[in-house]
């Protein structure tokens, strides 16, 4: 039996838990399905005890929607930056369970890549939030680009793709062309079946992504929390070489 299996083998009455052979802590956080209170945050409120998961559980699309379409609903409203980080963090939580998700109707060019070999497919369902499911043939890529309006939960489910999110270093840009500034890499990953990256609009909010060579797919959970902006997605290019690579600092400009 694993240590976490232990931790959740235990009572909920029981004050101490043991987390090694032998080794035993004072419980200070209630311990649902391997996630604490804290982090489930409206989910406590707003779903019955009785459904909240076993860490074996998965879901299917509609399992997952009906926890998450009323879990967004009470966390959506704290746009703060604590609040998006409640609110990404619970809805990946289940997110990540999701196993099986019905195939879009239809499938489009996502005009976010140099070339073809990217979709975009709706998935219905969702209330408040956007199901996006994308899909990248080999070593396609989509863009450096900003979210300043709707922050994302993306879930791999097939393949694997390289996943980077940047912030800017500076203070905040405007979208001039050309103009040079500097970025700081904040997220550098591989993302894989279950792994979950998150875009809030204040971490994380500039994201790309590298298919690998079997190609990749997942899901985009989008929710705007801002009015959409008068200008179009916000490109980013990135200098090769880092300005400081102890602190992952890019000189960068947004493309035109
Ligand atoms: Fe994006």
């Amino acid at each position: 039996m694993t240590e976490f299996c232990k931790i959740m083998s235990q009572s909920e009455n029981e004050n101490e838990i043991e987390v090694a052979d032998g080794v035993f802590v004072r419980r200070r956080t209630f311990l649902i399905g391997g996630l604490s209170s804290t982090l489930l945050g409206g989910l406590m409120s707003s779903i019955p005890l009785r459904k909240v998961f076993a860490q074996s559980d998965t879901f299917s699309y509609e399992q997952f929607l009906s926890l998450a379409n009323p879990l967004a609903k009470s966390l959506v409203g704290d746009t703060s930056t604590e609040g998006q980080d409640q609110y990404l963090h619970s809805l990946a939580a289940i997110a990540a369970r999701i196993k099986t998700v019905p195939e879009p109707v239809a499938w489009n060019d996502s005009t976010q890549s140099f070339k073809p070999g990217t979709d975009i497919g709706f998935t219905p369902g969702g209330d408040g939030f956007t199901v996006l499911h994308w899909r990248m043939a080999p070593n396609t890529q989509i863009r450096l680009h900003r979210h300043d309006y709707g922050n994302v939960v993306t879930i791999g489910l097939g393949g694997d793709a390289r996943v980077e999110n940047y912030e800017i270093a500076d203070n905040d840009q405007d979208y001039i062309p050309g103009k040079s500034f500097r970025v700081r890499k904040t997220v550098d990953q591989q993302l894989t079946p279950g792994n979950i990256n998150l875009v809030s609009l204040d971490r994380n909010y500039i994201h790309g992504f590298t298919a690998g060579p079997d190609g990749a797919h997942g899901l985009d959970i989008t929710t705007r929390i801002r009015p959409k902006p008068d200008h179009g997605t916000p490109y980013l290019s990135v200098s090769s070489n880092a300005a400081d690579e102890a602190r992952q600092i890019y000189e960068a400009e947004w493309e035109e």
